[in-house]
C-alpha cells in the first residue's frame, strides 16, 4: 500500500476527566490511499465526527498517530507547528450544512481560499469556474446563495472543498440533504476528484443510495473501527 493519503493509528481521544470522561475513540485504526473514496458509518454517537475533527486538526488527539502524505502531523502531540496553515493548504471539508458566506456570489465563495493564499483574484475566480463547470453549476456562477436550491448549494460547497487541491478531503454527510440523483452525481464527482488529483477522501454517511459505492467501508461503534470491504462497484 502506499505511503501517501491518510494513515490513522492507535488514535485514541478522551473528552473530560474522571468520572465524566468518554473514551470516543479508542485505538483507531485506518487507511486511505490516494485516489480513494473510503466510507465511514455508525450509530449516533460512534465518534465519527470526532475521528474527523482530529484528522482535521480541529481538537486535539488524546494520543495515536496520524500522518497525511508523506507527513506526521500528530504522534502523541502535533507535529505541525502552523495547525491553521495545515487545516488550510492540506485538508478540503465537505459538511451536510453548505456554510456559503452569503455576501459573496457563487464564484467568490469558490475562489476565496485560493484567494486567502495569495492566488491572484483571476486565477482564483478561473479555478473556481472550472470546478462549478465540473459540478455543472456554472450556470449559477454569479447567483447569491440564497437564490440555490439545496442540491446546489451543497455541490457549490463541494467546490469549495476542492478548489486548493488538498491531499485529504474530509466530508461529513455531504449527501443527506440530497434527493437520490444529486447524491449519486456527488459521489460520482467525489471519485472523479480523487481519481484526477489523487485526493484521499472519507465519507462519513448514514446515506443507504451512496453506501453501496464505496469499495471500502469503515464502521465505527463506541470508537473502536472496524473495516469492511464493502459491495461497491466505485465508479470507475
Ligand atoms: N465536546 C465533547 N465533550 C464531551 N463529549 C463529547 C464531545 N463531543 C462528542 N462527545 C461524545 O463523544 C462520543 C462520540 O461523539 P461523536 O464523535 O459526535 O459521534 P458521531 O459523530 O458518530 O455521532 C459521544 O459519546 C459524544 O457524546
Ligand atoms: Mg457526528
Amino acid at each position: 500500500m502506499s505511503e501517501k493519503g491518510i494513515r490513522i493509528g492507535g488514535l485514541s481521544k478522551r473528552y473530560g476527566k474522571g468520572d465524566t470522561a468518554v473514551d470516543a475513540l479508542k485505538h483507531v485504526d485506518m487507511h486511505v490511499a490516494p485516489g480513494e473514496v473510503v466510507g465511514l458509518t455508525g450509530p449516533s454517537g460512534s465518534g465519527k465526527s470526532t475521528l474527523l475533527k482530529c484528522l482535521g486538526a480541529v481538537i486535539s488527539p488524546t494520543a495515536g498517530r496520524m500522518t497525511l502524505g508523506d507527513q506526521v502531523i500528530f504522534d502523541d502531540g502535533w507535529k505541525v507547528k502552523d495547525l491553521r496553515a495545515l487545516r488550510r493548504d492540506k485538508i478540503g471539508y465537505v459538511f451536510q450544512a453548505p456554510y456559503l458566506i452569503p455576501f459573496l456570489d457563487v464564484t467568490d465563495n469558490v475562489a476565496l481560499l485560493p484567494m486567502l493564499r495569495g492566488v491572484p483574484n483571476g486565477e482564483a475566480r478561473a479555478k473556481a469556474l472550472e470546478l462549478l463547470t465540473a459540478l455543472d453549476v456554472q450556470h449559477r456562477a454569479r447567483a447569491m446563495p440564497s437564490k440555490l436550491s439545496g442540491g446546489e448549494q451543497q455541490r457549490v460547497a463541494i467546490a469549495r472543498g476542492l478548489v486548493n487541491q488538498p491531499p485529504v478531503i474530509l466530508a461529513d454527510e455531504p449527501t443527506a440533504a440530497l434527493d437520490s440523483p444529486r447524491a449519486m452525481a456527488v459521489i460520482k464527482i467525489l471519485n472523479e476528484m480523487a481519481h484526477k488529483f489523487q485526493t484521499a477522501i472519507i465519507v462519513v454517511t448514514h446515506d443507504e443510495k451512496i453506501i453501496p459505492t464505496f469499495k471500502r467501508i469503515y464502521h465505527i461503534r463506541d470508537g473502536v473501527t472496524h473495516e469492511e470491504t464493502g459491495e461497491g462497484r466505485g465508479f470507475e
